[in-house]
């Protein structure tokens, strides 16, 4: 099973990567040779954040209030190192493609 994924760039870009089941959307695009911004990949520096408000994902349990706070979380913000999507998504990423 895999789901499809949008990412929307800041600069109007979008790209489709295709991600496994118990993936997370960072290691997703990377596979499809995409960078993401990330500097941790482990939930703590907050520089993969994002936001999703299409499609339903697991944001986990690892990661700190620092990287996202519930406030954040509540408004549909992600982190990509940790979000693992379970339906197609659609995911604004704030930097240019
Ligand atoms: S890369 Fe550091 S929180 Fe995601």
């Amino acid at each position: 099973m895999s789901y499809n994924i949008a990412l929307n760039f800041e600069d109007g870009v979008t790209r489709f990567v295709s991600c496994n089941e118990g993936e997370t959307v960072l290691d997703a695009a990377y596979r499809a040779q995409i960078n993401l911004p990330m500097d941790c990949s482990d939930g703590v520096c907050g520089t993969c954040k994002g936001a999703c408000h299409q499609g339903d994902f697991d944001m986990g349990e690892e990661y700190i209030d620092e990287a996202l706070s519930d406030e954040e979380a509540d408004q549909g913000m992600v982190l990509t190192c940790q979000m693992v999507p379970s339906s197609d998504c659609v995911v604004e990423v704030p930097v240019a493609s």
